[in-house]
């Protein structure tokens, strides 16, 4: 059974095809024609952690394609209360076609997976966000940003940077990552990262210096400094990522025509300043809707591969 966990299960084609019905599902709705291809299909989204731009877009897209969304927080399963994920897997899977889970340690994600009738959806997980990647990128083909483009990710090495290292050496683009000491990414996903960039011919850079990560890059992007279940660190990370807002000053080092994402939510003042999320470069509102037509796509491919 195909899944979506993470974008290292996928190729380069694959990853270019999910996008391909992405655009073409998100033309057509701006038409207002719509596809029925998930009728009487539902999708169960199950939350451990809060969210807005990936609830709204799954229930909307699987809506938008003839289907239903059942909506899952912790109040509402008994996984909170410790019910195993294995039953809690076999169970609801035995009801639905397909599921997206939020959740917290990548091997639930992974568990939920082993014991599913149906394709699993990483809605994000500690380790990887997949998900938005597509979005990302969906943007970056709209604004002719995916011609051999030098993208940088400024900041903590986490789910958006891990992810960000998948697509970059699954497709084979240039990525610089900045993080301060002791935020840098996974070394085990970056040797796998690297591993596909032989093949692919990315080029990975790796460095504690913004200025260095960002000169002449085209796409920049950066993610909040606390990601949700880092709540107690935030003081230690506001001080420890000092140097690392990605403001005008340093946006100054980017191509002039650049654009800037971020996944959001974003805290204007620590990762980024209000001047940069608000001004002509920015690309974050875009990103987001894409969200809506990127579900869609991996909906649509999880249901023809499987
Ligand atoms: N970018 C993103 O996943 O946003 P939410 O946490 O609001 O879903
Ligand atoms: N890195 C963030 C992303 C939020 C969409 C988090 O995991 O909280």
């Amino acid at each position: 059974m195909r899944h979506f966990l993470t974008l290292a299960d996928f190729n380069k084609k694959e990853i270019l095809d999910i996008l391909k019905i992405a655009k073409s599902l998100k033309e057509n709705t701006k038409k207002g024609v719509f596809s029925t291809e998930m009728q009487n299909k539902t999708l169960a989204m199950i939350f451990e952690k809060n969210s807005t731009r990936t609830r709204v877009s799954f229930e909307v897209g699987i809506k938008q394609l003839g289907g239903n969304a059942l909506f899952l927080s912790n109040n509402d399963t008994q996984l909170s209360r410790g019910e195993p994920i294995m039953d809690t897997a076999r169970v609801i899977s035995s009801m639905v076609d397909m599921i997206m889970l939020r959740t917290f340690e990548h091997s639930r994600l992974e568990e939920f997976a082993k014991y599913s009738k149906v394709p699993v959806i990483n809605g994000l997980s500690d380790s990887y966000h997949p998900m938005q990647l597509l979005a990302d990128y969906l943007t970056m083909q709209e604004c002719n940003k995916d011609k051999n483009p030098i993208v940088c990710y400024i900041g903590d090495g986490n789910n958006m940077a891990h992810s960000w290292l998948m697509l970059a050496s699954k497709l084979g683009f240039e990525l610089r990552i900045a993080s301060p000491k002791n935020y840098e990414v996974d070394s085990n996903i970056l040797a796998k990262a690297q591993e596909f960039a032989q093949d692919s011919g990315a080029k990975l850079i790796l460095t504690n210096d913004p200025k260095e990560a960002i000169k002449d890059c085209d796409v920049i992007n950066t993610d909040t400094w606390i990601s949700m279940g880092q709540e107690n660190e935030k003081e230690k990370r506001i001080k420890d990522f000092k140097g690392f807002c990605i403001d005008e000053s340093l946006m100054q080092h980017a191509k002039q025509d650049s654009i800037f994402l971020h996944c959001l939510p974003a805290y204007r003042g620590y990762e980024v300043s209000t001047e940069v999320i608000e001004g002509s470069n920015s690309r974050v509102f875009l990103e987001a809707e894409n969200r809506l037509h990127a579900q869609k796509g991996v909906i649509i491919w999880l249901h023809q591969n499987n």
